[in-house]
């Protein structure tokens, strides 16, 4: 016998309040022109003053219960991929915790800023097949908006608030064949050495307040298509596939001609992807999981098919997820 982790639920939440590009052209020198050219964002959702990123979180987290078909004393792990937590401390998956009635078992955040969400699941698949847990809720939430510098239409004009959530549990199964079941492969990785290319300029330990996003957009551009081109081959190798294999490319939604340069390394058809960059912008750890929960709604990725997941965030981080749904 053999412990695998299988998907088998997920939900999400926007803000209610878009702001499409014309919007912000009334606030800031850009146009809607500039943005969608570049970047294929035509909105975003912000949060609400008081609307913190657990509240997006508890409901995503809601939703993908309930897809699941299980209930908050079911769940023993909470793993919160988020950069803008509510609180410096306690993690945001605590509150989470305490909100969905679940009273055992462990949660905490992860910090991979845009891949948080492949981080947080990598880190479940191990834990739930070391067999100690058997109910787990990935989240990626942000609240990016709190850390926009309206000072620099460069990146103001790039991200948005969100959260998506999956269910994730262990399932004893028969040794599995190969790629047949649940999570297939997780591939995680980390150069500090480009901490600088995208930072937030704040902290507790230095200014004591959130700071500001700042970022090198094209050198964050030219990593992001090398990193992403070399983990999504990564994962493929290991799995012994090719990209013809793939049923759903769910890519991080940061930049429409960044996810299309992975297609085409990927030689997928474009029809196989997720895009969501075009009403979401970049949610930060929430835009797989957001984009994911969209495309199962609306019947697209259906039971059993592959999906190859991949982000790429300050850090830099980047990675990518191979795994079968439901
Ligand atoms: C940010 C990004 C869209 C900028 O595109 P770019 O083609 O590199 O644009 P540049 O920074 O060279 O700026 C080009 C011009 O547009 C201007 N500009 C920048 N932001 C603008 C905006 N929001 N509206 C209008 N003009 C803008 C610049 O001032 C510059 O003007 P100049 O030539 O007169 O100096 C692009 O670099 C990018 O997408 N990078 C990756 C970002 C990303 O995905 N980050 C998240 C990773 S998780």
């Amino acid at each position: 016998m053999e412990i695998i982790s299988k998907l088998t639920g997920c939900g999400s939440y926007l803000p209610q309040n878009v702001v499409t590009n014309s919007d912000l052209a009334k606030k800031i020198d850009t146009s809607d022109e500039w943005i969608f050219s570049r970047t294929g964002i035509k909105q975003r959702h912000y949060a609400a003053v008081g609307e913190n990123t657990s509240d997006l979180a508890l409901i995503a987290a809601e939703r993908a219960l309930s897809h699941a078909g299980v209930t908050g004393q079911d769940v023993d792990l909470i793993v919160v991929g988020t950069t803008t937590p509510d609180r410096t401390f306690p993690a945001t998956a605590v509150k989470v915790q305490k909100n969905i009635g679940c009273v055992r078992g462990a949660a905490f955040d992860v910090q991979a800023v845009c891949s948080g969400f492949i981080f947080a699941l990598s880190i479940v698949d191990s834990m739930l097949k070391t067999g100690q847990f058997k109910t787990a809720l990935v989240i990626g939430a942000d609240t990016l908006s709190r850390l926009l510098n309206w000072e620099d239409r460069t990146t103001a004009v790039l991200f948005g608030d969100g959260a998506g959530a999956v269910v994730v549990q262990a399932v004893e199964v028969d040794t599995r064949s190969r790629n047949e079941d649940g999570i297939l492969s997780t591939h995680i990785h980390s150069d500090g050495n480009l901490e600088n290319l995208l930072y937030c300029d704040g902290g507790p330990s230095t200014t004591q307040t959130s700071g500001f996003i700042t970022m090198a957009g094209k050198e964050i551009f030219r990593h992001a298509v090398t990193n992403l081109a070399s983990v999504v081959m990564e994962a493929l190798a290991a799995n012994n596939l090719k990209g013809s294999d793939i049923d759903w490319l769910v890519p991080h939604q940061a930049n429409k001609r960044i996810i299309d340069s992975t297609v085409k390394k990927l030689k997928m058809p474009k029809d196989k992807v997720v895009l969501t960059v075009q009403d979401h912008a970049n949610t930060s750890a929430a835009s797989i999981p957001l984009a994911l929960d969209q495309a199962v709604c609306e019947g697209r990725i259906q039971q059993g098919d592959l999906l190859l997941m991949e982000a790429m965030g300050g850090g830099l981080t980047w990675g990518a997820a191979l795994a079968r749904w439901g």
